[in-house]
């Protein structure tokens, strides 16, 4: 006799990691190297893995097959929450203006400040420096102010 109960598995995700096609993954791995701050953790002909400092890879940069449009994978933005304040995001939007990354714009999101830029094949980033720590707290912020994207003018540092 077959079990027919089921049991719904909830995946639980402990990390994410990205991979994107782009048109050099060494000029890009020294760009993310720089304006990341990441380390290459592995490369091939082909691809380069980089790290934050902990995992293995968290973003794999890797050239397409011919025929595949690098930069059309209509990915809106990959967001990477920084480990400091708003002082330390304004020193990020210094240093990013002081190596010519194109920034796109500085929102203020209620549960924090969101500063976007471009990589080199136009893929959009986002720093963002959170300011609700509480999650239950940031959910709960985010819902009531439905999730909102308003201009912030931020100041960059550049000591
Ligand atoms: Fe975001």
């Amino acid at each position: 006799m077959t079990d027919t109960t089921t049991r719904t598995v909830r995946p639980k995700i402990r990390r994410t990691h990205l991979s994107l096609f782009v048109s050099n993954p060494f000029a890009s791995a020294s760009w993310y190297e720089r304006v990341l701050g990441m380390q290459e953790t592995a490369r091939g002909e082909q691809w380069v893995f980089m790290s934050f400092g902990q995992k293995h890879h968290d973003i794999a940069l890797i050239r397409p097959e011919p025929g595949i449009v690098v930069g059309g994978c209509a990915l809106q933005h990959y967001g990477l929450e920084i480990d400091g304040d708003i002082t330390e995001l304004r020193r990020l939007y210094g240093q990013l203006l002081k190596a010519g990354v194109e920034v796109v714009k500085t929102t203020d999101h209620k549960v924090g400040y969101g500063l976007y830029f471009n990589d080199p094949d136009g893929h959009r980033f986002e720093f963002f420096c959170e300011t609700v720590h509480d999650d239950e707290e940031g959910k709960r912020v985010l819902h009531n102010y439905n999730a909102p994207s308003d201009h912030f003018e931020l100041e960059p540092l550049y000591d």
